[in-house]
């Protein structure tokens, strides 16, 4: 499935990004037979986009919202730094179970914590700073969850939220389903939001990074 760039140059991109692992493409192949909606793993060119993102900014604590099957999970923990570790959120226990195998599979146990049940309330109970945050969940509570972190970023911490540009149905105004219209309010909210700098990349379907202004 493609969102915003052109199939074809989606697919030169994904050809000349760096293969996933075996594991990880195993994981693929396991979503797309396995899960509904297999289109919400990030895959091949966002996967590494986010391993690039903890390796460059060398991110020691992460926060996800929405493990899924875990793609995203790995691939950030390939890059963690010694003794860096992520705390995934996720409420749907099939989701879990799957990432659980993968993550064992991988040996990153102790390096990514999955949290089962609704992310508000676990990123509750989570103490201390984040230095990256990728917010892939459900879209409705994507300014909840800006808003709890971004207080909680550490110095040089940032946010990247997923699927900003939502197939391009932000810019359809008679589009009006509840994840269009979070999505485009989530936009509206960080956009008007002086406390940040930002910026929209049009990868995949959209991801948006920010920091504190
Ligand atoms: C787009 S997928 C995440 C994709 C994942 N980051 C990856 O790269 O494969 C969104 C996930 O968020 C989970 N989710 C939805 N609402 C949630 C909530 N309130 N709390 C925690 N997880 C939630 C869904 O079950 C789903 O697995």
């Amino acid at each position: 499935m493609t969102f915003v760039v052109p199939e074809e140059i989606d697919a030169y991109s994904a050809g000349h990004t760096t293969a996933p692992t075996d594991l990880l493409a195993r994981l693929a192949d396991e979503t797309r037979a396995t899960l509904d909606a297999p289109q919400m793993l990030t895959g091949t060119v966002e996967g590494r986009f986010l391993e690039f993102m903890v390796y460059a900014t060398g991110a020691k604590r992460v926060l996800e919202f929405g493990t899924f099957s875990g793609y995203s999970s790995i691939s950030m923990a390939a890059a963690l730094p010694p003794g860096g570790h992520i705390d995934t959120c996720e409420v749907d226990e099939k989701h879990a179970a799957v990432a659980q195998r993968y993550i064992d599979e991988a040996g990153y146990s102790d390096r990514i914590t999955i949290h089962l049940g609704p992310a508000v309330e676990t990123v509750e109970r989570l103490e201390g700073e984040f230095d990256f945050v990728f917010i892939d969940a459900d879209k409705p509570n994507y300014v909840n969850y800006y808003e709890a972190v971004l207080p909680r970023l550490s110095e040089r911490g940032l946010i990247a939220a997923d699927n900003t540009l939502w197939s391009g149905r932000v810019l359809d105004e008679a589009e009006q389903s509840e994840g269009t219209v979070a999505i485009r309010a989530f936009n509206e909210h960080v956009r008007s939001d002086s406390r940040v700098v930002s910026v929209m990349l049009t990868i995949r379907d959209g991801v948006t990074l920010i920091r504190r202004a």
